[in-house]
């Protein structure tokens, strides 16, 4: 974020405190912050019985092998049993659970029964394919019902899953199964998007011939296009629709794993991020239940993430299901049919709760005011934000324009690491600065440092740490412990490196400010420069890549590369299309950098490391900071002079 940016934003001095209607009603309150404060693991104990046990904990947190934690000690229970049978149990089975909408207009509402006699047959068919508990299992599917009813016929039989976001390609794909060793692969036909169909079926074949560990494949009849057919594969309705609707779940290790989710490091291979079962789900539902406000009879809930991404896990599926949620489930994008189709949704179904990106709102921002306008969203009391830092503009005009002025906004801050939200408002309790997502929640310990790992005080800015465990942590990266040590604890020991840049202003609320390290934020996705940068010299005409995230007002950053060709290439027209497509094909669509620009040189320092500041600043715009360290000062001068020429992606 550029300097002035960042003063602007402390500039804002406008404060919102809750509606007093909604404060009354609220589920949180503000004695949390003390209950916690005076007893963080009993604060967390009573968080957990919630849930339904099978076998109660004995210690509620052992720390004693740190970073790695152990939550609610000796505790067993079946994740799939709190979110689903659990309701029926109690007497609310003919509750909807999901009102799923599909792109083409579609609706299926799933009840509360009808998704447990699904996720039982989807588990009962996961055993006959062989499945057993700890084995890891891919999911790879549009968002549909049945995306949902896999997840939890996984973590009903203790089969870890690893959700891979559709939009990614073949090799992200293959290179996750292979990661996790996974021996299932779940996946769809195809999935509409923008009026047409996408297929995935062609994906996976290939990452799945490539990947040994693989035995079946399971295949939803979704968009029912044509799809080539291995002896592996098997349709999920042949498979799923003759078993059993009746599964006795086994109670798990409260430390069981539920699931693994790649995410972007610093370094080329993403990082397996190990979530299991107890604290997870405390904390997932905890958070929903407080942040959101949840009143399971008379809510309706959207979040418009993909389960792709942690949000998805979190607040689509485990959170929200466990605190007995009826959910709109969407799925496809909000230009189809037309740039109202949120809105719509919103309308018809009655919406209360909504939780979605900055770069969605700063999207809808632009489409112009006349689209939500046309519609009586006068149901919302709640919005939700999260993914990136939001904008105080962009705050204001989501709180006026489709808040109607009245709803709260939580502005959650957290990671796919720490598995459900850390920072954020309560909705009930905190009066909220447009741009910043306030305070850690009741029970969770955060503070901004200096280098030497010294906290700072109001009005100072840092590196964002937790400094206490948390319920919902991340266990470790699958298969690298040394990795996990290495990337959240090794630069202060004693705190969670976040890696987040943050201040603190003079009332003490935090404001996020981005990442510290070589990991990008676009559209509230994460990618690493130096995946980007693998994926373009893997391309035959590509000797050397430099990436940078550059501010972007849509995206929040823009994926901008430095390419030096190999001798012989011609620097010819349509060079960055063929780049940019090889990126989408390596990573994915999401991955294709905004711009490319082919150099002679990139600027690097004596000792050889490239100097991504200075390309940054080049990606700005911005007159370029000290050269002086270059091995070559003259060669930004003619990077700088070739910027003009780099097209934007078309
Ligand atoms: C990174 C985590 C959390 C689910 C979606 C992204 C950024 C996230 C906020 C926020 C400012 C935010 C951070 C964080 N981030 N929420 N409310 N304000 N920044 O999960 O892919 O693991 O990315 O997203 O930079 O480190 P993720």
């Amino acid at each position: 974020m550029s300097d002035e940016a960042l003063s602007n934003l402390l500039r804002e001095d406008r404060l919102f405190p809750p509606p007093p209607e909604f404060a009354a009603r609220a589920n949180a309150k503000g004695s949390m912050y003390d209950e916690a404060s005076a007893d963080r693991l009993g604060f967390w104990a009573e968080q957990a019985h919630h849930l339904h046990w099978d076998a109660p904990f004995t210690e509620v947190l052992d720390w004693s092998n740190a970073p790695f934690a152990k939550w609610f000690v000796g505790g067993k229970l079946n994740v799939a049993y709190n979110c689903v049978d659990r309701h029926v149990e109690s007497g609310h089975g003919s509750q909807v659970a999901l009102r799923f909408e599909g792109e083409p207009g579609d609706r299926r509402d799933v009840t509360y029964n009808e998704l447990m006699n699904d996720v039982c047959k989807a588990a009962n068919a996961l055993i006959e394919l062989g499945v057993k508990g700890g084995d890891r299992v891919a999911i790879y599917m549009p968002m549909i019902p049945e995306a949902i009813v896999a997840m939890l016929a996984c973590a009903r039989i203790g089969a870890p899953h690893s959700v891979v976001f559709a939009g990614f390609s073949a090799e992200a794909l293959r290179s996750r199964i292979e990661d996790a060793q996974a021996t299932l692969v779940i996946t769809a036909d195809g999935q509409n998007r923008r009026g047409s169909v996408m297929p995935l079926k062609p994906a996976v074949d290939e990452a799945v011939d490539a990947s040994p560990s693989v035995q079946r494949v399971l295949v939803v009849r979704r968009t029912g296009n044509e799809v080539p057919w291995h002896d592996r594969d098997v349709w999920w309705h042949d498979i799923v629709d003759r078993q059993s609707s009746s599964h006795t779940p086994e109670a798990f290790d409260s430390e069981h794993p539920l699931f693994i989710l790649y995410t972007s490091g610093t370094t080329g291979k993403p990082k397996g991020i190990l979530h299991t079962s107890g604290g997870y789900l405390t904390q997932a539902s905890f958070t929903h239940r407080s942040v959101f406000d949840l009143k399971p009879d008379s809510d309706i809930y959207w979040c418009t993430a993909d389960i792709g991404w942690v949000t998805g896990h979190s607040y689509i599926v485990y959170g929200p299901l466990a605190n007995r949620v009826t959910q709109v489930v969407y799925e496809g994008t909000p230009d189809t049919p037309a740039k109202d189709r949120f809105w719509d949704i919103i309308e018809r179904h009655r919406v209360t709760i909504f939780y979605t990106a900055p770069t969605a709102i700063r999207t809808f921002m632009k489409w112009g005011d006349e689209l939500p306008g046309k519609h009586d969203l006068t149901s919302l009391r709640l919005l939700g934000s999260v993914g990136e830092p939001i904008n105080p503009e962009a705050w204001i005009w989501y709180r006026d324009t489709i808040g109607g002025g009245h709803c709260p906004i939580v502005d959650t801050w957290w990671q796919t690491e720490t598995g459900a939200i850390m920072i954020s408002p309560l909705p009930g309790v905190t009066a909220c600065k447009p741009g910043s997502a306030m305070r850690p929640l009741p029970g969770i310990g955060a503070a901004v440092v200096n280098d030497a790992g010294t906290p700072l005080g109001n009005g100072n800015g840092g590196y964002l740490v937790l400094t206490e465990p948390w319920p919902s942590m991340l266990r470790g990266i699958w298969g690298d412990d040394q990795r996990y040590i290495d990337t959240y604890w090794s630069r202060w020991p004693q705190y969670y490196f976040a890696g987040d840049g943050a201040k603190l202003d003079e009332d003490g609320a935090i404001w996020v400010l981005g990442r510290v390290d070589d990991v990008m934020n676009v559209s509230g996705h994460r990618i690493s420069t130096t995946e980007v940068e693998s994926a373009l010299v893997s391309h035959p005409k590509v000797a050397e890549a430099a990436v940078v995230g550059a501010s972007d007002e849509m995206t929040g950053q823009g994926i901008v590369a430095f390419v030096i060709l190999r001798g012989g290439v011609d620097d010819g027209e349509g060079l960055a299309k063929e780049f940019r497509a090889h990126v989408a094909k390596e990573i994915g669509p999401i991955a294709k950098p905004r711009q490319i620009l082919i150099v002679q040189e990139l600027p690097k320092t004596r000792s050889g490391k490239i100097m991504r500041r200075l390309l940054r600043d080049v990606a700005e715009n911005r007159n370029l900071g000290d050269v002086t360290t270059l091995a070559d000062p003259t060669v930004m001068n003619l990077i700088a002079g070739g910027m003009s020429t780099a097209q934007p992606e078309d």
